[in-house]
């Protein structure tokens, strides 16, 4: 028998001052699309921006709907915008912002196990490790290099493709 332990990674900073200018553009762009978040059943506004590979942004927020699967979390809404207008088009930068007044967010909201999966496909394709930026009501910021720290085990389709 034997026991496997793997080790998530994340760096944490105070403050969007001990960033560089892109990932600070991309929490600004990510704090943009939050503003415009529908979430009148939640009150937990999400908003996410992306940088692909050929610079161009795409944005999005969190959807709600009175049939409450029907609605759909920040993070698809911009990697399935991005993948749409811009198929095949590596991901480079991922940026998750949310904020709610019903209860205090102490740490950065981490993305949901759905869009764990979404994002991880997306990197898959390209091969190379998505950079994510995670911030909440605080100034606390976290930033992972690579999908497979958020979902560590991930299933990955092996076969699955023709
Ligand atoms: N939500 C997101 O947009 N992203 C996440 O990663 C977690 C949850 C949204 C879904 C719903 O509109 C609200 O936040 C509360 O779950």
């Amino acid at each position: 028998m034997i026991t496997h332990a793997l080790t998530v990674v994340y760096t944490e900073v105070s403050g969007i001052a001990q960033l560089d200018k892109g990932d600070r553009e991309l929490l600004k762009q990510a704090w943009d699309a939050c503003e415009s978040a529908y979430a009148p059943y939640s009150n937990f506004h999400v908003g996410a921006a992306l940088i692909l590979a050929n610079n161009q942004i795409f944005k999005g927020n969190n959807q709600e709907n009175a049939a409450y699967p029907s609605g759909i979390c920040a993070e698809r809404v911009a990697v399935f915008t991005a993948s749409a207008a811009c198929p095949g088009i590596p991901i480079k930068s991922l940026a998750v912002v949310a904020k709610t007044e019903a209860f205090k967010l102490e740490n950065p909201a981490t993305p949901c196990g759905a869009c764990r999966q979404v994002i991880a496909e997306y990197e898959m394709l390209s091969g190379e490790p998505i950079r994510i930026l995670l911030q909440g009501n605080t100034d606390k910021i976290w930033i992972l290099e690579g999908i497979a720290n958020l979902l560590p085990l991930m299933f990955q389709g092996g076969g699955l493709k023709k």
